[in-house]
């Protein structure tokens, strides 16, 4: 499958250093998107952008830790002085950790990579992205949420803690934000979409989980069992530069096709109970985005 021309698009994507972010970052180069690649590996991100600038491309490697919240704010602030507009913010760092270990912010890694991040680094770049408008938000979520529930009252996971849970929760987080936020653009030319881009068990996600965890999905990726990364990195090259996505009419894209998210995202009292928590837990208030309606 190819993915349509992206000449004239600016796409910041994180998590581009491997996985299905690396694939889907050659991919959006080859249509001819100029890229902001975003990771925290100095050696695999410029290894990354200098094989996609022999073949051509414009592209850029940002390193930054999306682990913590000032660099989230530093990262918004050297994309604002690089470029002027920015067609698509795609939220795509992930991990999948076994043991809950901590952010300087005290938040657990796996919420502040997952969720954290792609929340603030939206609201930073909001006001670039309305002035890109026709623009988008895309976060890499999974089909994983569906097995998920979330504590209205430990939104940020701080009671017990199992590390595949507490990842599926996570990835909960980012369906709810990203129909939250759908929510609050209606009616701009801003478009939120949240996709799954298969079951990958060869992708480095898994790295850090338990040695159960790891087992497995080591075993399910020599028989092989789900997707490739780059079946993966099409589908999210696709959600964020394909033009059908802005005329959808949900938010969630299983592959490259419209889906139906788990019923959770419809509970709007849950949505804007994690966005208000977040926006607590950011720094922010929580009344954003303010975006001039189409007339
Ligand atoms: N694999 C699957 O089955 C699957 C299924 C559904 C959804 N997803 C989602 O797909 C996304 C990509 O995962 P993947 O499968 O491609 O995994 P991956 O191979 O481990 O890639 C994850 C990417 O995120 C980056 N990253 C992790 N922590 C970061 C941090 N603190 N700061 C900045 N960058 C960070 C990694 O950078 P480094 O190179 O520095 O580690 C890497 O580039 C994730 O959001 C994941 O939840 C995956």
């Amino acid at each position: 499958m190819d993915i349509p021309d992206c000449s004239e698009r600016t796409v910041l994507l994180t998590g581009g250093t491997r996985g299905i972010g690396r694939f889907a970052a050659r991919k959006l180069c080859a249509a001819g998107a100029t890229l902001l690649l975003v990771g925290r590996n100095a050696e695999r991100g410029e290894a990354t952008v200098e094989r996609m600038r022999r073949a051509g491309a414009d592209a850029v490697f940002l390193r930054y830790d999306l682990a913590t919240q000032s660099a989230v704010r530093d990262l918004a602030a050297d994309v604002r002085d690089r470029v002027d507009r920015l067609d698509a913010l795609v939220n795509n760092a992930g991990l999948a950790r076994g043991n809950r270990s901590r952010t300087e912010e005290n938040v657990p890694t796996t919420v502040a990579v997952n969720h954290l991040a792609p929340y603030l680094l939206t609201h930073e770049l909001m006001p670039l992205l309305a002035d890109s408008a026709p623009s988008r938000v895309v976060v890499t979520a999974s089909g994983v949420h569906e097995r998920a529930s979330l504590d209205r009252t430990d939104l940020d996971l701080t009671g017990p803690y199992e590390g595949f849970d507490a990842y599926a929760r996570t990835k909960l987080m980012n369906v709810l934000f990203v129909y939250e936020l759908a929510d609050r653009l209606r009616g701009t030319d801003i478009t939120a979409a949240a996709v799954h881009p298969g079951f990958i068990p060869s992708s480095g996600l898994y790295r850090d989980s338990s040695v159960w965890v790891r087992a497995v999905m080591r075993f399910l990726s020599i028989l092989p069992i789900g997707q490739s990364v780059e079946d993966g990195g099409l589908a999210l090259a696709h959600v964020a530069c394909s033009d059908e996505v802005a005329d959808a009419p949900g938010h969630y894209f299983d592959g490259t096709d419209p889906a139906d998210p788990a019923p959770a995202a419809e509970d709007a009292d849950l949505r804007r109970a994690l966005w208000d928590r977040s926006a607590e837990l950011v720094g922010v208030d929580p009344a954003w985005p303010t975006v001039q309606r189409k007339v």
